[in-house]
């Protein structure tokens, strides 16, 4: 189940570890997603590689985005931005399963696969049994020239350069900035209006700078890791747009430092895993400044009752949490891009804590190419 891995001629950068060097260059390569897609006079997103005319681009009724793991998580957040954006109904599903499902083809809807690497065989089988369908298959690929982007139609490189560790990180906050790009550019053939457009394109410049700020916080978040490193599990919740920042947080997590983590939705606590909060199993809460705010600190109350500790990340601290980390606010809509950063060197660092092999996890491959 796994291929060589080689790291060539790259090099750490000075970095420890490749891991921390690419968390470390997410704000250059969100910048790098974004360079020459946004325009200020429309207040549009310029994806030429999609290859479809703005006929053809209202013509869907429905988007369907596959991926597998972080790819996956990365697609839900997708779903959602164009959900709120374009107003098309939009959903993600593991490419690993959809393929398996016989999944029905419609012609009206839009598919979006996917990779960093391009080369996930899960995810190629299910481009190919698309497009042997007839399936109209846009790629969101980091790998140029890789199988999956030469087997779509069309889609929007990350150009996010090689990712070498084997966790991902910033493929997955650049595909998740293409995703409103594209979320941005189906809305903008659509209803989405001039203002709320600018307001997107405003939002998706001030990452870059955003991403900085949440990078001076890492010895607040190493001597947070150092400290929550040791539990037993983890539990990693959230609501709508936290939810899939939940997902990839617990992901990352269990990848580099092998600490159990679960992922749940913050409304599904209570029908269920509320029986498994105590002190020996803290809780990462992703809570952010939006509509969710006070449904959210109501969770956090729930948990503090069973004598849960709460790690928060969010907008603003709270004496409902024990710990928190606070990220610069953007649009709701972009917010769980730098809300998964924390997350990240969180899992980094708890790594290194524990004395892991932080860029080639045992039993996993960069590139998963077989079944
Ligand atoms: C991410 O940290 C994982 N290594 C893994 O889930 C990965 O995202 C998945 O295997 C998909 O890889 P791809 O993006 O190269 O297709």
């Amino acid at each position: 189940l796994t291929v060589d891995w080689d790291t060539g001629h790259y090099d750490t950068g000075g970095y420890e570890h490749y891991l921390l060097k690419e968390i470390s260059e997410q704000p250059d390569t969100i910048a790098r997603t974004l360079r020459g897609r946004l325009d200020d006079r429309f207040h549009v997103a310029h994806l030429g590689g999609l290859n479809m005319d703005a006929r053809e681009t209202r013509s869907f009724r429905r988007v369907k985005i596959i991926g597998c793991g972080s790819a996956y998580y990365s697609g839900q957040i997708g779903a959602q931005l164009i959900e709120e954006l374009a107003r098309i109904p939009a959903d993600a599903e593991p490419a690993s399963e959809f393929r398996y499902r016989s999944p029905v083809v419609e012609a009206d809807t839009l598919y979006v696969a996917i990779s960093q690497s391009g080369e996930t065989y899960d995810t190629l089988a299910a481009v190919q049994e698309l497009k042997r369908k007839g399936g109209r298959v846009l790629g969101i690929v980091n790998t140029v020239g890789s199988a999956i982007a030469r087997e779509c139609d069309g889609g929007v490189y990350l150009h996010a350069g090689p990712e070498v560790s084997v966790a991902s990180t910033k493929a997955f906050t650049s595909t998740a900035a293409a995703f409103a790009l594209l979320a941005l550019h189906l809305g903008r053939v659509r209803d989405l209006s001039p203002a709320d457009g600018r307001r997107i394109c405003e939002g998706l410049r001030a990452l870059p700078e955003q991403i900085k700020e949440i990078l001076t916080q890492e010895e607040h978040i190493r001597a947070l890791a150092h400290r929550y490193a040791t539990s037993a599990g983890m539990m990693f919740i959230g609501r709508v747009r936290g939810y899939p920042v939940a997902r990839e947080g617990a992901q990352k997590l269990k990848e580099v430092s092998y600490v159990h983590a679960e992922a749940y939705p913050a409304s599904e606590l209570k029908h269920g895993p509320l029986a498994l909060i105590g002190p020996e199993m803290p809780t990462v809460a992703i809570v952010p400044d939006d509509e969710m705010l006070d449904k959210n600190l109501t969770t956090l109350g729930e948990i503090r009752a069973r004598s849960g500790r709460i790690l928060m990340v969010g907008h603003r601290e709270t004496d409902q949490a024990d710990d928190c980390i606070v990220v610069p606010k953007n649009q709701n809509e972009l917010d769980p891009i730098l809300l998964s950063i924390p997350l990240q060197l969180f899992a980094y660092h708890a790594a290194v804590a524990l004395g892991r092999d932080v860029d080639r996890p045992r039993n996993l491959a960069k590139s998963v190419t077989v079944e």
